[in-house]
């Protein structure tokens, strides 16, 4: 009787459609799924240690335990989230001593996540700055695409990588140099995502030159601060735009440098001309952010602030920061050394010169198809490899497959 009334009833979800799994986490479960013990995950960008685990920084495990000692309540954070979060979060990004933290003028609003922290940007621009279109690189990270698209923005793209698959400083600037005036350009901090391509001090000047002439609002994607040259090193770009803007947009992570991935821990700075326009804006986030996910979550924030806070656990953290940064630099090199019995040491210089987690590799979609098939070596379709899922002791493995692909 009970199928015969469901039978009775209209089907809401019927015309539903699948769509394909995420272009980069999708790879997770196609992974976890291979069942070839030499298979190697080169795809989301997660770090792994020489035994193939995500390894908890030791001092985010004694900031946990600190944490578990002493927190008293489990009471809602403010909707900006924990004050002490987001003051020690913006001097790791702007510096101590930094002049415009001391004046007030920069804010930060905790988010789940770097990706929390750019879906709040996306919002506050569709609502308090209608009709800017936001411009990302091409290519950039492919949420960056969907997200935007999504809270209803009008999307482009300005020339990063061309099809040498070299960096193309002079090609970007021309394009930017042509973009809406007042429209948001996305620039990547460091260890851009998904190319490992980073601009050089100079170029930066001179993206800024065409930004404050094209009278553009630059929203700096900072998530891998600590992965490119070092953690005051890489917050260079965004200190410059700080000082030399009146108004910015930065996202943070905390995912890839405290090792937090699933504790979603980020947040949304603003740098503003004054302080009452300050509170005006953080007034919007607060508002935005209570219609998307109310509070955001403590726990990954707790930790942060608890090591930022604390002399020995943030040398400690600086110090394992390094660590995985240098690692993931080895990595890149072994592996460009490791193609050059194949006699591709040259057509993959690249890799060594790229930075953060990610390479850029020049491989085509067919030739990624094959690595993952007859190899079970996992990387996103554009090519992209998670240099930081390496390991040492894989490296001829996987440089023998990419010969493989790579014979005509
Ligand atoms: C990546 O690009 O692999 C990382 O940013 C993780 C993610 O969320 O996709």
């Amino acid at each position: 009787a009970g199928q015969r009334g469901r039978g009775a009833q209209v089907r809401h979800f019927a015309t539903i459609a699948r769509v394909p799994g995420d272009p980069i986490l999708g790879l997770l479960d196609a992974y976890r799924a291979d069942g070839n013990p030499a298979k190697l995950d080169l795809g989301v960008g997660v770090y792994k240690d020489a035994s193939g685990l995500t390894p908890i920084p030791r001092a985010v495990k004694l900031a946990e335990q600190r944490l578990i000692d002493g927190e008293t309540s489990k009471t809602y954070i403010g909707g900006h989230g924990a004050p002490e979060f987001g003051e020690r979060l913006l001097e790791l990004c702007f510096g101590n001593g930094n002049a415009l933290l001391a004046d007030g003028l920069l804010g930060a609003t905790q988010t789940p996540g770097g990706t929390g922290a750019l879906r709040l940007a996306g919002e506050f621009i569709a609502r308090n700055l209608p009709g800017r279109g936001i411009w990302l690189s091409d290519p950039t990270w492919p949420i960056h695409e969907t997200l935007f698209a999504a809270c209803g923005l009008k999307v482009g793209h300005y020339s990063y990588v061309g099809a040498d698959n070299r960096l193309n400083v002079e090609a970007m600037l021309a394009a930017l140099a042509h973009l809406p005036k007042g429209d948001v350009v996305l620039l990547h901090a460091c260890c851009h995502n998904p190319t490992g391509f980073d601009l050089a001090p100079r170029d930066w000047k001179r993206v800024l030159e065409v930004v404050k002439a094209r009278e553009l609002l630059p929203l700096i994607d900072f998530a891998y601060q600590g992965f490119g040259d070092g953690l005051e090193e890489d917050a260079w770009a965004v200190r410059l735009f700080a000082a030399e803007l009146p108004e910015l947009l930065v996202t943070s992570s905390c995912s890839k440098n405290f090792g937090l991935y699933r504790e979603r821990t980020g947040a949304l700075i603003v740098r503003a001309d004054n302080l009452e326009k300050l509170l005006d804006i953080r007034s919007q986030l607060a508002f935005l952010a209570r219609n998307l996910w109310s509070t955001p979550p403590s726990h990954g924030a707790a930790v942060v602030a608890e090591i930022l806070g604390d002399t020995e656990l943030k040398a400690l953290w600086a110090a394992e920061v390094d660590a995985m940064r240098r690692r993931v630099a080895d990595l890149r090199t072994g592996l460009a050394e490791a193609l050059r019995p194949h006699g591709l040491a040259e057509r993959f210089a690249h890799i060594a010169e790229q930075r953060g987690m990610f390479s850029y590799t020049g491989l085509t979609p067919a030739q990624v198809q094959r690595l993952r098939d007859e190899f079970s070596v996992y990387l996103v379709s554009s090519g992209r490899a998670s240099v930081a899922g390496m390991s040492e002791a894989r490296l001829d493995y996987l440089a023998g497959a990419i010969a493989r692909v790579c014979q005509a």
